[in-house]
């Protein structure tokens, strides 16, 4: 059974949650694809080549660092090569189509990656709602900066990825719009688990 559901969005707006839990849900396969542009990122921000960076290992993928915002930033800045992107493509599109089901999260799954995805949804949520829960995350008045600086990030990330030449990210025209700004997460998983039960 060949069976795609690709999750786009911005940063910190529920992407990953969704797609593990609709992973789990389905018994599908999982792939956060921003974790390889944060581990090709890491690496080019020690010196690599971009290109050669592409080559991933398990290891590559283990690095405890790769969730902070300077990593973020760093994937952010390598996804706008299109060396980069197109180097990346094969493993992703493969994962996509692989048997028993899988589900990608990431800028242009649905767009460039796998369009013939059964599912697609875009998943989003207002700037200040996505800063407001990273910058939880991060430990509310305990975090290490202000919610005006992680908003600021978040702001620069979204007219990064939606403002660069190659796969800018945008919905594919047949997805399903998420807003998450006004749901919980039981919510949101509920939503996108119908989309996916509908098309199976
Ligand atoms: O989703 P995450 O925040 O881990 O992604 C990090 C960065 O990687 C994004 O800001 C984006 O620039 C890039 N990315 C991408 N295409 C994807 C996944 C991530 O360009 N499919």
């Amino acid at each position: 059974m060949i069976f795609t559901v690709a999750i786009d969005g911005p940063a910190a707006a529920g992407k990953g949650t969704i797609g593990r839990a609709v992973a789990e849900r389905f018994g599908f396969a999982h792939l956060d694809t921003g974790l390889l542009y944060r581990a090709v990122g890491a690496k080019v921000a020690e010196g690599a080549d971009p290109v050669a960076a592409c080559a991933l290992t398990p290891g590559d993928l283990a690095r405890g660092d790769l969730r902070s915002a300077e990593a973020g930033q760093a994937a952010s800045r390598v996804a706008a090569v299109p060396e980069v992107r197109a180097a990346l493509l094969d493993f992703q599109r493969r994962f996509a189509r692989r048997e028993g089901g899988a589900v990608l999260d990431g800028r242009d799954i649905g767009t460039v990656i796998c369009p013939e995805a059964e599912v697609k949804l875009y998943v989003t949520a207002s700037a200040e709602v996505r800063a407001g829960r990273r910058w939880q995350e991060l430990g509310g008045e305990a975090a290490p900066l202000p919610y005006a600086t992680v908003l600021a990030e978040v702001v620069e990330r979204d007219a990064r990825d939606m403002g660069r030449a190659d796969a800018p990210l945008r919905p594919a025209v047949d997805a399903l719009i998420l807003d998450t700004s006004a749901l919980s997460i039981d919510e949101a998983v509920a939503r996108a688990v119908a989309a996916v039960r509908a098309r199976r």
